[in-house]
């Protein structure tokens, strides 16, 4: 009987699961709070690991003699040691479509949010005393048929984006150079074939790029330079893909009008939290309206946890039952 441990199984049944596997599965399951939390007995039994949160180091699978599959409850697999779990022969499989719907509904969300001053005007109307009951004239406030929407990563998300954008009139741009030739032509969008190219006319920009070593710190003060005066920023994607300390300089001079951010680099923030975090929490008056803050909370509702869960048994069960494993991220890919 092949044994799949959940190190963090949340869910009050076992009946999604069951109707994946049947009954021929030993399933083990933990609310852990990392993967130290785990009994050596049940890492020993272990073929199969699932994970949502937990990091992964090579001394944590040292612990699962047994282990041939590891499925990540999600896109990012980035809190894995992938290099340590290929010299261990254990296969890695994420799930890659579960949020994608949600996460660019709530990229283009900000986007709009910003740019009709959505968040500004709640701030301002409640102030004591309210502002004045009239609009707003600020460089946050524009029409998005003349605005360029610069896109990093055109993968599934950064895709759907680009298909959003595009309905509200932007002028559509991505830069990936991953994807082959011929994709802008078949979206019916533009490419820029370098990342300076891209920002230098991004009025948005909307970072959709994996988190990888090339995209770590790839957005800091030299490039975030370089985006038209006025320029919204928004990262649904991975907090250290953006310079914190860069965007706080820029928004506070008044270079770039507003930020919307699902992620920061430390998840969720450590004290002493980032100057950006700080001036948002104590409300400072030069940041109203202009930077708004989600818990990385952009693939969030019950349909897409949902898929989560159905999705990342129906992986493991092909990796470790199936003849045809599924979703298996190699140790070359980034
Ligand atoms: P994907 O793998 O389909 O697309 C990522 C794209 O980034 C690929 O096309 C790849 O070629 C591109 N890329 C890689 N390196 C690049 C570089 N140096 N410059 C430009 N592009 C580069 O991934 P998917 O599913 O679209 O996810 C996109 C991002 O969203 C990931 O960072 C993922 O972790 C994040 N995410 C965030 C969620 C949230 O709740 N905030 C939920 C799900 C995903």
């Amino acid at each position: 009987m092949t044994t799949i441990l959940y190190s963090e199984f949340p869910y009050p049944d076992e009946s999604v699961e069951r109707e994946v596997y049947g009954h021929e599965v030993r399933l083990i399951k933990h609310l852990s709070g990392g993967m130290d939390e785990l009994p050596d007995e049940d890492c020993a039994a272990a073929e199969g690991l699932m994970i949502f949160r937990h990091h992964v180091t090579e001394a944590d699978l040292a612990r699962f003699p047994k282990l041939r599959a590891i499925v990540r409850m999600g896109v990012g697999y980035d809190r894995l040691d992938r290099a340590a779990a290929a010299a261990r022969g254990v296969m890695v499989c994420n799930v890659p479509d579960y949020g994608t719907m949600e996460v660019a509904d709530s990229a283009m969300a900000l986007v709009l949010a910003l740019r009709r001053g959505l968040f500004l005007y709640h701030e301002t109307q409640r102030n004591t005393p309210p502002s004045e009951w009239k609009p707003i004239t600020t460089p946050l406030i524009r029409r998005m048929g003349v605005q360029t929407f610069g896109i990093i990563g055109l993968g599934r998300i950064g895709t759907a984006v680009a298909l959003r954008a595009k309905a509200f009139g932007f002028n559509v741009v991505f830069y990936d150079p991953y994807r082959p030739n011929g994709s802008d032509l078949a979206l019916g969008i533009g490419r820029a074939m370098t990342l300076d190219g891209l920002l230098e006319q991004s009025d948005v920009l909307s970072v959709h790029a994996l988190l990888t070593p090339e995209t770590r710190g790839m957005l800091g003060l030299r490039e975030l330079s370089m985006l038209p005066p006025g320029a919204v920023v928004v990262n649904t994607a991975r907090g250290p893909i953006i310079d914190l300390a860069a965007l706080e300089t820029l928004l506070h001079e008044g270079r770039i009008a507003g930020a919307g951010l699902d992620v920061i680099p430390v998840e969720p923030p450590v004290e002493p939290v980032p100057d950006l975090l700080r001036a948002y929490r104590a409300k400072e008056k030069w940041l109203e309206g202009r930077l708004v803050i989600t818990p990385h909370s952009a693939f969030h509702n019950p349909e897409a946890w949902g898929d989560i869960r159905r999705k990342s048994a129906e992986t493991i069960a092909a990796a470790l039952l199936g003849n045809r494993p599924q979703n298996v991220i190699s140790p070359e890919m980034f």
